[in-house]
């Protein structure tokens, strides 16, 4: 009940911006509609109007002319219904929309990001955007003009004749009713599941398209493309089942709708025949009931597009505004003084297997710490958990003696700067991508930290310099280039504590010694954690882990390890293949 409260509040925040310009949009929409009420009044007379005894010529001029100032009335304020309904969604709705759900996924936690396909995301982003466009429309010309126009044309029944009136009401909100809790309870359902799954096929698509090299050189895109129409096919299947029940139930309302209709018919010709009703009005009983038979299909249509498009929405808000995985931006904001971390005897799985076990570790402030260790050893956890992407299940992380989990997210990664195993870089400029590790940075302070990642000479040799677009990625460059990119970025940010997982490992030795050199020089007050591979990376350090399954099997200074452990290929052993010991 609260989440369906929730998700009303979620609607009409949608409409803030346009909070008043909806309300014109609605009742401009309405006013049209009691015009149309009026018009039909007026044809009526004009009809009657030859049965009055003082019948005048100038009277027909005077009632023509009455008539076509409603009619343009009506035109009118349908006009500016409409004319509101573009504006509103045209300049100011949906741009405020895409700005409030991509606000809102800063709110998300890691795993939020790491369990759902990215398509999924952005697709359901687009399709609040979409939907409410739909909404505007079936609430204006849809739910709102239908709803008036079956009004008025029950109003003219009642003014004809009471028992036509009562056996058209009974007639029109059965069907309207039954069609109601028919579609609520047996169509609604089968569009939210086609909805589901045409979001997760819009998810496994986006995913093939981004890897669609991988899939061509593997000659798997016949076999994947399989994959798409067994998803497509289980989309439609809901999707026909929807529409066959539409018809079926389209069918036995006709139905009824005929028989009444031909009922009522017989009656009006009986009381015409005999002169208890005038001509204007059986015309307008006829002209009445075909109007309400078309607006009641429409309405309930409208009805039921509408509670598609709710269905729709609520999906979007459940996954984009569902309340697990969120970070905690109600929590205190961390401030770091000194950079000191203690693992304090933390445990941590992902899924089943502890990944940690007890694990304790402390680094001073300003110590400069390596991690080595075999691959799937845990040297990445170690980062997550830092960064609060993950919590441990026992024990703490501390930084300056603070339990960062008791400490709001966004402040943690402000305080910590990263460089990723992989760096992934957006489809933009190479200034941007170096920019986004600080939006405030100047042009001077850009130019500096990629001359700090040995970066400028290359960026200068290419045709649009720093101008000059990466690709989806960073597809467009190499591996190291896209590494250097990323350590353009620490060198823009100011923190106590630098953490580097792998971040030269595509760098030639020449490259790498020259970046480290930057790095020591720039970084001598930082507390530095330093995961790597290749031990060379490590010669700087104070000090150096070796870790196996989650737990430090050795540790010492350079001199000591480095010689001990210079002949484990890393790489290519896995944590479950050999322990070190
Ligand atoms: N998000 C995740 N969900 C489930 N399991 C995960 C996740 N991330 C990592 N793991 C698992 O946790 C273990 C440790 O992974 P981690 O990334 O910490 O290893 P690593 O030491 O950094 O390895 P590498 O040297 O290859 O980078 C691995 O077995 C990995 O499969
Ligand atoms: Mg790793």
């Amino acid at each position: 009940m609260k989440k369906n409260k929730n998700f009303i509040k979620f609607v009409l925040s949608l409409y803030k911006p346009v909070k008043f310009l909806s309300i014109v949009m609605i009742f401009s929409m309405i006013i049209s509609q009691i015009f149309d009420l009026i018009k039909q009044y007026i044809i009526k007379g004009i009809i009657d109007l030859p049965n009055n005894p003082n019948f005048s010529i100038t009277d027909l001029y005077k009632v023509v002319f009455i008539l076509l100032i409603i009619i343009i009335l009506e035109l009118i304020f349908f006009y500016i219904s409409n004319i509101l309904r573009t504006i509103n969604v045209v300049k100011k709705q949906t741009p405020h929309i895409s700005e409030k759900l991509f606000n809102n996924l800063n709110r998300k936690s890691y795993p939020f990001f790491i369990d759902n396909f990215s398509g999924k995301i952005s697709s359901s982003i687009n399709e609040v955007n979409d939907e409410i466009i739909n909404l505007n429309t079936r609430i204006t010309t849809g739910f709102i003009s239908l709803l008036t126009s079956m009004i008025s044309s029950l109003i003219i029944l009642y003014t004809i004749d009471f028992k036509i009136f009562i056996t058209a009401f009974v007639l029109f909100s059965g069907i309207i009713i039954t069609r109601i809790i028919y579609f609520s309870k047996r169509y609604l359902p089968l569009i939210k599941y086609a909805q589901e799954t045409n979001r997760e096929y819009d998810g496994i698509l986006n995913d093939a398209v981004l890897n669609f090299t991988s899939l061509k050189v593997y000659s798997a895109v016949e076999n994947f493309s399989k994959t798409l129409k067994t998803k497509k096919e289980e989309v439609n299947i809901y999707k026909n089942k929807a529409s066959s029940r539409e018809f079926t139930y389209g069918a036995i309302a006709n139905a009824v709708y005929i028989i009444t209709f031909a009922i009522l018919l017989f009656y009006s010709i009986y009381r015409f025949g005999n002169n208890l009703m005038t001509l204007g009005n059986f015309i307008f009983f006829i002209n009445a009931m075909i109007s309400l038979k078309s607006s009641t299909t429409s309405f309930t249509w409208s009805y039921i597009h509408i509670g598609e498009i709710l269905v729709k929405l609520k999906n979007c808000y459940d996954l984009l505004y569902d309340d697990t995985n969120l970070i905690d931006d109600n929590k205190s904001d961390i401030i770091v003084d000194n950079g000191t971390i203690r693992f304090d005897n933390v445990t941590f799985k992902y899924t089943k297997n502890n990944i940690l076990e007890n694990f304790d570790l402390t680094i001073k402030n300003q110590q400069k710490i390596g991690i080595i260790g075999v691959s799937g050893s845990g040297k990445t956890t170690l980062v997550n958990l830092l960064f609060k992407f993950y919590s441990p299940q026992k024990g703490k992380i501390l930084i300056d003696s603070k339990d960062i989990n008791d400490y709001n997210t966004k402040s943690i990664y402000e305080n910590l700067t990263y460089v990723p195993q992989e760096t992934i870089l957006l489809h933009s400029t190479i200034y941007e991508n170096i920019k986004i590790a600080k939006p405030s940075a100047s042009y001077n302070e850009i130019i500096s930290a990629a001359k700090k990642a040995e970066l400028h000479q290359f960026i200068e040799n290419l045709d649009d310099k720093y101008n000059t677009i990466v690709g989806e990625r960073g597809i467009k460059l190499s591996g190291g280039q896209r590494q250097r990119i990323a350590l353009a970025r620490i060198f823009l940010r100011d923190s106590k504590i630098v953490i580097f997982d792998e971040a030269t490992s595509s760098l030639d030795n020449d490259t790498e010694f020259k970046i480290q050199q930057n790095i020591n020089k720039y970084f001598d007050k930082q507390t530095i954690i330093c995961i790597a591979h290749r031990l060379s990376t490590l010669k700087d350090m104070d000090y150096i882990m070796v870790i196996d399954n989650g737990n430090i099997i050795d540790s010492g200074k350079p001199k000591d390890i480095i010689p001990k452990y210079d002949k484990v290929d890393f790489l290519s052993l896995e944590s479950e293949d050999k322990n070190l010991c």
